[in-house]
C-alpha cells in the first residue's frame, strides 16, 4: 500500500468530503495505494481547524497555497475552491509538478481553459484530472458498459441531466455560485454542465448544431445582511444538439437546472435505441431501468435493483445501497488507481474525467451561450 500524501486547497464543502473519502478507504478492497491528507490551506482559518481537530496526519495548515506547492511533504493536491480561482491555482500547481485532482468547471471560462490546457500539456508527468463522481453510481456504469458494448442498437436519442431545487426558495441568500463574476457567466451550467456531459463526451458523442434555452428565474436574492442583490446567473439551462458518426445522427439533451421543484441531487441519464434502451436516476439510486427489444415483441421496461455492484469491490454487501459518498470515493479510487498503476493497467476501465472531456465541456457550454434562443 503507498501512501499518496494529499495537501487540499479549499476545505469547503467538497473539500471536507474529500478528507471524509479518504478517512474511510478501509471500505474498499484496493490496496494498491490510499489518500493520506497531509496538508490543508484556506483563507479561512475555520475550515483549516476542521481538518487538523479532525485528522491527524494533517500537520500543514496554511492560508498561501503557495506554501503547500513548495513543500516535499505533499505529492498530490485536492483543489476545490471557487470558479474564478481555478485558471491561477491549477496552472500554479500544475508547475510545481505536483498531481491534481481539481474540480469542474476546470476554469470560468473557455479562455481559463485554454491556459489550464497549456500547462498540462507543458507538463505531462503530472496526472491532471477532474471531479465527477455520478458516472460510478452502480446504474451510470451499467449504462456505459453497455454504450461500450453496442448494445443499443441504433441510438434513437439521450436524455441527461442534474437538477436541483433549493433555489426555488427566494428568501435563499445568495453565494459565490449565483455570482458571475465568481461563478462565471454559464451560471448553472458552469456549476452542473459537467456532471452531465460526463458519459456522452467519454463515449465519443461530441454534439454539433447546440441550441439552449438558459432562463434566469430569480433575479434577485437576499445578501444576508438585510438587502436584495442581483442575481445574475442563468438558473436553468437545456442544451439541445445532434450526434453525429454513430449511424444516424441523434439528439442530445443535456439539461441543468438550479431550479427544478422538488428534485434535489437529481442526476439522472436515459439512453433510447432500437434494440435496447436504459434509463438510470440518482431518484431511485438501486433502480436501473432496462428495456430490451425485439421486432414485434411487447415493449416492456424491466426495473432492476443493483444492489452495491461498484467498479472498485468494497466490504460492503451486495444488496446494500450505494449512495453520493460511495460514489466520491469510487472516483477517488479510480484516480489513486490511475497515478499509482497507469490508465492502461487499471483494476477497471472507468478513468476520471481529463482535461480534455472539460475542454469539450466549455466548447458546448460556450456555444449554449452564443446560441442561446
Ligand atoms: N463534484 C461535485 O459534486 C461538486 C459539488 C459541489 C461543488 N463542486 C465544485 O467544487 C469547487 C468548490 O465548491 P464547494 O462547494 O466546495 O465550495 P465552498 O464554498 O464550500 O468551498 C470553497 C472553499 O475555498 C476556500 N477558498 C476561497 N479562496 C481560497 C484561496 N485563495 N485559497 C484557499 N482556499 C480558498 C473557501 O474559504 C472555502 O472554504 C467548485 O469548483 C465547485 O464547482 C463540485
Amino acid at each position: 500500500m503507498k501512501d499518496i500524501r494529499f495537501g487540499v486547497i479549499g476545505g469547503g464543502l467538497m473539500g471536507k468530503e474529500f478528507a471524509s473519502a479518504a478517512a474511510r478507504w478501509l471500505h474498499l478492497e484496493f490496496k494498491d495505494a490510499r489518500p493520506v491528507i497531509a496538508g490543508i490551506c484556506d483563507v479561512n482559518p475555520d475550515a483549516r481547524s476542521w481538518f487538523t481537530d479532525n485528522i491527524p496526519s494533517c500537520t500543514l495548515s496554511t492560508g498561501d497555497y503557495q506554501e503547500m506547492l513548495d513543500s516535499d511533504q505533499i505529492d498530490a493536491i485536492y483543489c476545490a475552491v471557487p470558479h474564478n480561482l481555478h485558471q491561477q491555482i491549477y496552472c500554479d500547481i500544475i508547475r510545481s509538478g505536483k498531481h491534481l485532482m481539481g474540480e469542474k468547471p476546470f476554469g470560468i471560462d473557455q479562455a481559463a481553459n485554454a491556459a489550464i490546457m497549456s500547462c498540462i500539456e507543458e507538463h505531462p508527468d503530472v496526472l491532471v484530472r477532474s471531479s465527477s463522481e455520478f458516472p460510478f453510481f452502480p446504474g451510470a456504469l451499467a449504462i456505459s458498459r453497455a454504450i461500450e458494448e453496442d448494445a443499443f442498437g441504433q441510438i434513437v436519442g439521450v436524455q441527461a441531466g442534474f437538477h436541483h431545487a433549493s433555489d426555488l426558495d427566494p428568501d435563499k441568500v445568495i453565494n459565490w455560485k449565483r455570482m458571475v463574476a465568481v461563478n462565471g457567466a454559464y451560471g448553472c451550467m458552469g456549476d452542473l454542465g459537467l456532471h452531465v456531459m460526463h458519459i456522452p463526451l467519454r463515449f465519443g458523442w461530441k454534439p454539433t448544431r447546440i441550441a439552449a434555452q438558459l432562463t434566469n428565474i430569480m433575479t434577485t436574492r437576499p445578501d444576508g445582511k438585510g438587502n436584495t442583490v442581483p442575481c445574475e446567473t442563468w438558473d436553468n439551462g437545456a442544451i439541445h444538439t445532434m450526434v453525429e458518426g454513430f449511424g444516424q445522427p441523434f439528439p442530445l439533451t443535456m439539461e441543468t437546472k438550479r431550479i427544478a421543484p422538488g428534485e434535489m441531487n437529481t442526476w439522472f441519464i436515459k439512453v433510447e435505441g432500437t434494440k435496447k434502451s436504459m434509463a438510470y436516476s440518482t431518484k431511485h439510486p438501486k433502480t436501473l431501468q432496462v428495456m430490451d427489444y425485439e421486432p414485434g415483441a411487447a415493449q416492456a421496461w424491466q426495473h432492476v435493483d443493483l444492489g452495491y455492484n461498484s467498479a472498485y469491490p468494497t466490504i460492503t454487501g451486495g444488496i446494500f445501497e450505494f449512495g453520493f459518498s460511495d460514489s466520491f470515493l469510487q472516483m477517488w479510487c479510480a484516480f489513486l488507481d490511475e497515478l499509482v498503476n497507469g490508465k492502461k493497467a487499471m483494476y477497471q476501465p472507468f478513468h476520471c474525467a481529463t482535461p480534455a472531456e472539460t475542454k469539450s465541456s466549455h466548447d458546448i457550454m460556450t456555444a449554449a451561450i452564443k446560441n442561446a434562443i
